[in-house]
Parts: C-alpha cells; sequence; structure tokens
C-alpha cells in the first residue's frame, strides 16, 4: 500500500477531479467568454492517459473521482472512460466515481453511467425559467435539462442540483429552485461565484453572498445544519418545511480551504493543486516522455508537497481574475 498523499499543511488528498474536455454545449456568462479558443486535439489527452493518471492517484490513496469538463458528457469515448475507471470500484480501491454535468446529455447516457457504477452526479442548473436559462448559457434549453434529470432519476442514480448564486440574475428565484429540487427529491447546493479567467460581465455585479442568502431563506424556512459530509467543500442544511437539503459553497464569505482534500487535473494533464491559484504540475509530459509508473507517481508527490495553503479570490470592481483559466478548462 502506497503512503497516502498528504501536502506541507498535513491536508490528505483523496479527492480527483477529472475535466475530461474543455468543450460544452452551453456557454454559461459566469464560466466562459463569449468567444473561447477550444484546444486543438493533439494538446488533450487520450482516454487512456485519462485513465492512466486517475489510476495513479487511485493507487495513491484517492477515493473519490469526479469527472467534469467543460461537459463531460460531450466527449466522445467518454463512456468507455468511465467503464474503464468502474473497475476500481470493482476492487473496493475507489469510494466513489461520479460526474458534473450541465444534463443537456442525460437522457442519452443516465443509464449507461448506472450501470458502471455511478451513484450520484451533480447537474448545473441556475434557473427553470427557459428565457434565463437562454440568456445565462447563452442559448441553451433547459427543457433538454430537466428532461436528463428525469432520466437520470429513472435510471436510479440520486441528483444533486448546483446552482451559482447570482445577484441580478436568479436571486430572487433561489427559493423557487431550492423548493423545485426538494419537491422531487433532490439535494441541492449553492455556490458563490468565483473570479475564474476574464468574462464579460462584472463579476462585483454578479456576486451575492450566501451569508446573505441563508440569512433571507432563514426569514421563511428553518434551516438545520447537518453533519453531511460528501467530500466536497458544502455544508448542508436540513430545511424543515421542504425536508430537503441543501448545500452552501462559500469560497468567499467563508473560506474552506483549511479542510481541502482535492486537487484537479485538466483534459491537457495539468494538475492544479488549487484552484484560485496559478500552481501548475505537467503530467502529461511525464506521460509522453515515456515516464514510468515511478515517475508519474514521483510527479504527483512534488506537486501535493507544494499545494498552497489557499485561495486568495477576491470580488471587486479593480479585482483581476484571481487566475487567468476559465472555469470551463479546470471544471470547477
Ligand atoms: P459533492 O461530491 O457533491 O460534494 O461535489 P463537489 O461540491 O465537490 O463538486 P461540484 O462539481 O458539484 O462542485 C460544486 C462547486 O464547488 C463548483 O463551483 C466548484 O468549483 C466548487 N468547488 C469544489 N471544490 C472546490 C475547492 O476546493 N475550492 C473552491 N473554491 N471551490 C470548489
Ligand atoms: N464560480 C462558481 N461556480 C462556477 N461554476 C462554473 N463557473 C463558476 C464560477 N465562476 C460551476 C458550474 C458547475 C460547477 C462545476 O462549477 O455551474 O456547477
Ligand atoms: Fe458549460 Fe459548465 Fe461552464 Fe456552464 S458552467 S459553460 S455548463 S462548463
Amino acid at each position: 500500500q502506497a503512503k497516502p498523499l498528504v501536502d506541507a499543511f498535513g491536508r490528505t488528498v483523496t479527492y480527483l477531479r477529472v475535466s475530461v474536455t474543455d468543450r460544452c454545449d452551453l456557454r454559461c456568462v459566469y464560466c466562459m467568454a463569449e468567444h473561447m479558443t477550444f484546444l486543438p486535439k493533439a494538446e488533450v489527452l487520450t482516454l487512456e492517459e485519462l485513465d492512466r493518471i486517475a489510476s495513479a492517484f487511485v493507487a495513491l490513496g484517492v477515493k473519490k473521482l469526479r469527472l467534469s469538463g467543460g461537459e463531460p458528457l460531450v466527449r466522445k469515448g467518454f463512456m468507455t472512460l468511465v467503464e474503464n475507471l468502474s473497475r476500481h470500484l470493482k476492487s473496493g480501491a475507489l469510494q466513489e466515481l461520479t460526474l458534473t454535468t450541465n444534463g443537456t446529455r442525460l437522457t442519452e447516457f443516465a443509464a449507461d453511467l448506472a450501470r458502471f457504477g455511478v451513484k450520484r452526479i451533480n447537474v448545473s442548473l441556475d434557473t427553470l425559467k427557459p428565457d434565463l436559462f437562454r440568456r445565462l448559457t447563452r442559448g441553451g434549453d433547459v427543457a433538454k435539462v430537466l428532461a436528463g434529470i428525469d432520466a437520470a432519476q429513472a435510471a436510479g442514480l440520486a441528483v444533486k442540483i448546483n446552482a451559482v448564486a447570482l445577484k441580478d440574475d436568479n436571486a430572487a428565484e433561489l427559493p423557487d429552485l431550492i423548493a423545485w429540487a426538494h419537491g422531487r427529491g433532490l439535494d441541492a447546493t449553492l455556490i458563490e461565484t468565483m473570479p475564474l479567467g476574464e468574462i464579460e460581465a462584472d463579476r462585483t455585479d454578479q456576486y451575492l453572498s450566501l451569508r446573505d442568502v441563508r440569512r433571507e431563506l432563514e426569514s421563511f424556512w428553518t434551516l438545520e445544519d447537518i453533519p453531511l459530509n460528501t467530500g466536497g467543500p458544502a455544508r448542508y442544511v436540513r430545511i424543515a418545511e421542504t425536508g430537503g437539503r441543501l448545500g452552501f459553497i462559500t469560497p468567499l464569505s467563508h473560506n474552506f480551504c483549511e479542510s481541502c482534500n482535492r486537487v484537479r487535473l485538466t483534459c491537457t494533464g495539468t494538475l492544479h493543486t488549487c484552484l484560485g491559484r496559478e500552481d501548475a504540475s505537467d503530467l502529461r509530459a511525464v506521460l509522453r516522455a515515456g515516464g514510468s509508473d515511478a515517475d508519474l507517481i514521483e510527479a504527483i508527490r512534488l506537486a501535493v508537497d507544494a499545494k498552497p495553503k489557499g485561495h486568495d479570490f477576491q470580488i471587486g470592481r479593480a479585482a483581476a481574475p484571481a487566475v487567468a483559466r476559465h472555469m470551463s478548462t479546470t471544471g470547477g
């Protein structure tokens, strides 16, 4: 059994997020710029390379693997990757294999995901209103996502709704969105918008503190803190009136870096040890130079040794994005 991945601050890395593509069939305004240049194919890891790096992490004690994007379900061969990675669930090395998706293609893929051992997925959905959805995603159709969620539930997958809280866009709708999710037996999580990459909108205008949202929800609902731990950054409450669970992801209003257990691999094989820092290690270079598994493991250990203490996200008119890359590259 390999030594676990422990960083210089004593945090153990047990959660790997893998962005399998920088592409997406939607273009959320807080995530991508209007005109994005997507990566040439040669830069992107092959399915075999993705599997090899993810499997090295599993050998190093990673228990939770989340596939993201861009939109993971637009990557060609994605289900083959999931099927192959599911061997780590069968061996017991991995506890959870999951994904974060925009939901548009779940009607096609939900049943196979369930078949390959995925139990629970997170679906990004900021609004139920067709017009607002179309504007926020620059052209998306919310009906497709709703059909996708139906398909996921029919396939037996647990679904959690992720909503980025945006002041002028969905703030007023958040209680309805939460009640809708809970009415269908879904968990929901609210997320503070983070400054990654240049976008057209002013993030100061979009930012909404979840401290304030929580206070507002408490004016008509009873929120009870619960000890649910999914391994992610959300802190959860149960809402007495809806009976459902609600998570808060508060990188800005309440920093959670002290308990971080995560690192991220981009689809080009760059390992980012913090979402909000530029620190990067090129694992693709190790593979494409013919490196052995031992070389790969050494590169991973070196990167984790240097994992930063935390992000430095700031929302302010004058503040430049904390990192140059967009969320669609890192996958959240
Ligand atoms: P669960 O397994 O359900 O807990 O999922 P998760 O919250 O780990 O993953 P998801 O992909 O649903 O991420 C939700 C949001 O949390 C995204 O906006 C991520 O960018 C954000 N997030 C996840 N991990 C971190 C982190 O370490 N730091 C910051 N600042 N944000 C994070
Ligand atoms: N800030 C916070 N969350 C974001 N997401 C995308 N961009 C941002 C941002 N700038 C969310 C997506 C998805 C998750 C992976 O990250 O909505 O739910
Ligand atoms: Fe696509 Fe997700 Fe980014 Fe929206 S947040 S553009 S769904 S990658």
